[in-house]
């Protein structure tokens, strides 16, 4: 069975101190444990050591992502980092394809593909982005678009462990505006996906691998999408800033 998720992307929010103190909040409220929900948290680089150590010093029951990677090893490629500094530090999942990357930082699907890649050979999970903007949702083509994305992102990916490739359904449209999608909406496009990874990796693999939705997800709106089948966790953006929010999150995931 599929373990839920619930993962906080922080962006570029939070000096050093200020996730330091993020963190140590989060570690707080979730003292008692996560159950059997997989927490994870998703600072910006600078501040992954903090909260490694967080983690560390606290026990804390999360887990650390990176928002970014490149897919080379070493070399001449000035401001980014490898998969082998995010494993040194302890991060052990990644968000890779954020529409905010795509988008704004020209990120195509085979770089997505090449840094899945990259990821996994290091032992890290990717968290694979996916989603359509409003122009595409009111075309009412969205569940192509996201198929293709998955099809390429996916393409040639060795799949042994399930649980160690995990997706993140965000509707561009629903992302930081307050606009949720329906958990209608999420489990048409969420079960859309799962049907397509039956068909790339086979039933068994596809049963094992999260699906998540993203798209202002918050404590009021997060066990409507839980509820749906295809829906196994959600990636939490403004909403993952506040650690009693957060929690009172994980808690529903719990429940
Ligand atoms: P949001 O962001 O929850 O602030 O809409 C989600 C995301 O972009 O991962």
């Amino acid at each position: 069975m599929r373990k839920r998720m619930i993962a906080g992307n922080w962006k570029m929010n939070k000096t050093f101190s200020e996730a330091v103190v993020l963190a140590e909040g989060l570690a707080r409220e979730l003292e008692g444990g996560t159950g059997d929900v997989d927490v994870v948290v998703a600072p910006p680089t600078v501040d992954l050591k903090g909260v490694a150590e967080v983690i560390e010093k606290e026990e804390a029951p999360f887990a650390l992502s990176a928002q970014n990677v490149y897919w080379q090893e070493a070399g001449a490629y000035t401001g980014e980092t490898a998969p082998n500094m995010l494993e040194a530090i302890g991060a052990t999942y990644c968000i890779i394809g954020h529409s905010e990357r795509r988008d704004y930082f020209g990120e195509t699907d085979e770089d997505i593909n090449k840094k899945a890649k990259a990821l996994m050979a290091h032992g890290i999970v990717p968290i694979s982005c996916c989603g359509e903007s409003l122009e595409i949702r009111e075309a009412g083509t969205h569940v192509e678009f996201v198929v293709d994305q998955i099809k390429k992102d996916t393409e040639g990916l060795e799949i042994t462990d399930p649980s160690k490739y995990v997706i993140a359904y965000e509707p561009i449209w629903a992302i930081g505006t307050g606009k949720t999608a329906t958990a209608d909406d999420a489990q048409e496009v969420c079960g859309a996906i799962r049907k397509t990874l039956v068909d790339i990796f086979g039933e068994e693999t596809a049963a094992g691998i999260r699906v998540l939705y993203g798209g202002s997800a918050n404590p009021s709106n997060i066990a409507g999408f839980l509820e749906k089948e295809d829906v196994d966790g959600a990636l939490v953006g403004g909403a993952s800033l506040k650690a009693d929010g957060f929690a009172d999150m994980v808690r529903s995931a719990m429940a």
